[in-house]
């Protein structure tokens, strides 16, 4: 399947089996984090893989994961950003967000679903799992077999805006 193909196929999971999902999968969704570029290469961020059920309820007291067995916290290092020069913005969501995308979508080609979520409270993500104050948490990956019907590949025509909307060539 090419990339575009898999991109047209993701679409965020709600719904998930009551199945666990095999710890090589969940290697291999890592290893796709890993690889990710961050600016300057840097790589100020954490990531926190919650599938205990003791976890998995500590982060249920900060965020709906939809009841799915795996969830990945995406966290930036404030320690560790690229800081611009030029007007002092910090690189820290994007590189979390960059690699949140390469596991999203290397689940999706394992035939995983994923819900990205980012409706939680973070101070709550902090105080449960004892994050350094350096550390924030930026994005919740929850992962697992999806339980519904795979949404339409072709769906983006109408629930994406035109892409004449979206670009502009110049
Ligand atoms: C930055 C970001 C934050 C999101 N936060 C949530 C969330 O908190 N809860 C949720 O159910 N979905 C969340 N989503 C999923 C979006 O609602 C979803 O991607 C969008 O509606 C498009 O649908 P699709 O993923 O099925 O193509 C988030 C997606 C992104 C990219």
């Amino acid at each position: 399947m090419s990339l575009l193909e898999l991109a047209k196929k993701r679409y965020s999971v709600r719904k998930y089996a009551d199945r666990a999902v095999e710890s090589e999968k969940i290697e291999k969704i890592i290893e796709a984090a890993h690889v990710a570029p961050t600016a300057a290469n840097l790589q100020p961020v954490r990531l926190i893989v919650v599938q205990e059920k003791d976890s998995i309820d500590k982060l249920g007291k900060a965020a709906n994961t939809y009841d799915a067995p795996v969830a990945i916290i995406v966290c930036a290092d404030h320690s560790k950003a690229w800081i611009r020069p030029f007007d002092g913005k910090s690189m820290t969501d994007i590189d979390a967000t960059i690699l949140t995308d390469h596991m999203m979508l290397e689940a999706t080609e394992l035939g995983l679903g994923t819900c990205w979520i980012c409706y939680f409270k973070a101070d709550v993500v902090s105080k449960e799992f004892n994050l350094p104050k350096h550390l924030e948490p930026i994005n919740i990956l929850a992962i697992g077999y999806a339980d519904e019907n795979p949404a339409d590949s072709e769906r983006h025509k109408n629930m994406r805006i035109p892409v004449e909307e979206l670009v502009t060539y110049c």
